[in-house]
């Protein structure tokens, strides 16, 4: 994160805000034992699972895993940068922040985009008033009106209708913002023409949805054809403010409904996402004809992990989630798929059938997954080998990406359930298949209560936290790569930072320097199940004996396997080398 606010600057700001008083003010708050326990603002819930800590000034909810310190808190409830997190917390505790000089090259940059901004404010408000216009706007509002689109929703997306002329919306924005008109090309509002050389504007005769980010300022525009024009949508060119792959229609709208019912339906159009809120559901973005992106998973990532995708039931629909579920699993998502009838898309489908239908199927949505594998065993016969071998091929590398091992294994059962193939052989299939892409990851820690249940690596964790000098000595002997865990790496990592930078190992301090969203939650978690040690020295030297070996015997299984392998294939040469590596691993092993 780019900012330029010193870190002691930032730590006064943390330090002086109490976390319990901010959260007070956002969540019923009781004290229980030395914390505070409330309802989790980040996930609906009945009995409260969110957990603070007003001593170390950190949180975790221990039903979403929703964890950080005050500026954490701040920016998830409030969708705030970490900078304006920092300003808020800043004016409230009476620190003043040091005033920033952005370099020359930043500060223009920042005018040019609030100058885009600007423009594309102006020409949203001069298309919604074409719209509303008696004469101008008649044909565009009996567009509307035989699609059954009501006023009020078309007001709430601020849709306006950009005229035939060639250039009305440049000559008027030239005027009013007395921009120039490389600016308003820059804006794509307008393009420049070679025969005649000459600016025109760039929508005409259409339809004007504007493209808003989260908060609700305009990055483009995408223009519906009002007859069968070619393209029936044209939208903004890639500009300084709207990336294609970076943008969901309607996420301004839908954020606190998708937050509040802690899924989101994923549509294709502008219009469906349009006809879903005229029908009362809000809970929805469009993703408007890309497929899906890692960045658009992100965006709906801060809002919830439930996705229901909502695609036609044509080929393209299918072919484009299926990639997105890739994507998707990749995030960790949870992913539903709603399957409309032949020729239906969720407009048509909801100018036809009744709100409560539509919801009814949003219910009943089947994981992706199980309508996936339902359709290859359409498409193949598994009554003969090849058609079973066929559809094994097909989903098994799929299920590979779940990274959940209980879900993983439950759907290969499934598999195996509808396929007739062993079960057995399919798990082996798929574990071999991890292990080369390398996408084995042990996400699921046991909550750690007793030390004798604790993974060696998370108990580091523990003991660092409970005592500075272990976590001096821990620091000392182990390296990062003896943490096999990822999550508990990342952990480490930054643990390890805090003591080569002389800071106490504290978890307020930590958590904000944690970038994954996952290792962050397990810091927090271990913070409220922290181990009570007698002797933090020796627990720790114990633990990196343990660990030591641990590693060792891992070595010393590998080597035996490659050993082994070496002499079937008659490779005495190599045997000899590996055999003796053994030993000498085998002696080591001996003094640990
Ligand atoms: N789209 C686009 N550019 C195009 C065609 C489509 O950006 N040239 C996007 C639009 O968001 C569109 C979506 O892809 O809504 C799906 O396209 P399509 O199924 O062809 O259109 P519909 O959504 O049915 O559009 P409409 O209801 O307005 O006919
Ligand atoms: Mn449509």
């Amino acid at each position: 994160m780019k900012h330029h606010i010193p870190d002691h600057v930032i730590e006064d700001v943390r330090l002086r805000a109490d976390l319990v008083q901010v959260v007070s003010e956002h969540v019923q708050l009781k004290k229980s034992g030395k914390d505070y326990k409330g309802l989790c603002p980040f996930h609906p819930e009945k009995t409260p699972s969110f957990t603070v800590s007003a001593e170390k000034q950190f949180y975790h909810c221990f039903g979403c895993g929703a964890g950080g310190n005050v500026i954490k808190f701040l920016m998830d409830l409030e969708d705030l940068s970490f900078i304006e997190a920092i300003r808020k917390l800043a004016d409230r505790v009476g620190v003043t922040l040091p005033s920033v000089s952005p370099s020359p090259h930043e500060r223009e940059v920042q005018t040019e985009r609030e100058m885009l901004y600007k423009l594309n404010t102006l020409a949203m408000e001069y298309f919604v008033r074409l719209l509303q216009n008696p004469e101008g706007g008649q044909a565009a509002r009996a567009y509307l009106g035989k699609r059954e689109f009501d006023t009020a929703v078309a007001e709430r997306f601020q849709i306006g209708y950009a005229s035939a002329s060639l250039r009305d919306l440049t000559a008027y924005l030239e005027k009013t913002a007395r921009c120039s008109r490389a600016q308003l090309e820059k804006a794509g509002l307008a393009k420049k023409r070679e025969h005649p050389q000459e600016y025109v504007d760039r929508f005409r005769n259409r339809i004007m949805f504007p493209l808003k980010d989260a908060r609700g300022k305009i990055v483009g525009f995408a223009g519906r054809a009002l007859g069968e024009e070619i393209p029936k949508y044209l939208n903004s060119p890639e500009t300084l403010l709207y990336k294609k792959s970076q943008h969901l229609f309607g996420l301004d709208l839908a954020r606190e409904a998708i937050r509040k019912e802690d899924s989101v339906l994923l549509v294709e159009g502008h219009f469906d996402l349009v006809r879903l809120f005229q029908h009362g559901i809000a809970n929805a973005v469009a993703t408007c004809g890309t497929a899906l992106t890692a960045l658009q998973i992100g965006l709906i990532r801060n809002y919830t992990r439930n996705v229901v995708l909502v695609f036609d039931s044509d080929a393209a629909g299918q072919a484009a989630s299926r990639k997105g579920y890739d994507l998707l699993l990749e995030q960790e998502m949870n992913v539903k798929i709603l399957t409309l009838p032949q020729g239906h898309d969720p407009d048509s489908f909801l100018q036809d059938e009744k709100t409560e239908k539509f919801m009814e199927q949003v219910r009943n949505a089947p994981p992706f997954i199980e309508s996936y594998i339902k359709e290859t065993l359409k498409q193949e016969n598994i009554a003969s080998p090849d058609g079973r071998i066929r559809v094994v091929n097909r989903v098994l590398p799929m299920l590979g990406g779940i990274k959940n091992h209980l879900e993983r294994t439950e759907w290969i059962k499934f598999l195996a359930e509808q396929t007739g193939v062993d079960a057995g052989t399919l798990l082996a299939e798929t574990k071999k298949n991890l292990i080369s892409a390398g996408k084995t990851k042990n996400v699921a820690l046991p909550p750690p209560r007793a030390a004798d249940r604790v993974d060696p690596a998370v108990y580091l964790i523990h003991l660092m936290l409970a005592h500075t000098e272990a976590a001096r000595r821990i620091r000392e002997q182990v390296t990062l790569d003896d943490f096999s865990d990822p999550l508990a790496r990342t952990v480490a990592g930054t643990l390890f930072r805090l003591v080569d930078e002389g800071f106490p190992v504290e978890i307020g301090r930590a958590v904000d320097r944690i970038e994954n969203e996952e290792a962050r939650k397990l810091l927090t978690q271990i913070g409220f199940q922290l181990i009570e040690f007698e002797n933090p020295i020796k627990a720790a030297q114990d633990c990196i004996r343990q660990i030591r070996r641990e590693g060792a015997e891992n070595k010393i299984r590998e080597l035996k396997t490659q050993r082994n392998k070496a002499m079937e294939e008659g490779l005495a040469e190599r045997s000899r080398e590996l055999q003796k590596q053994l030993q000498m691993l085998e002696h080591s092993l001996a003094v640990i």
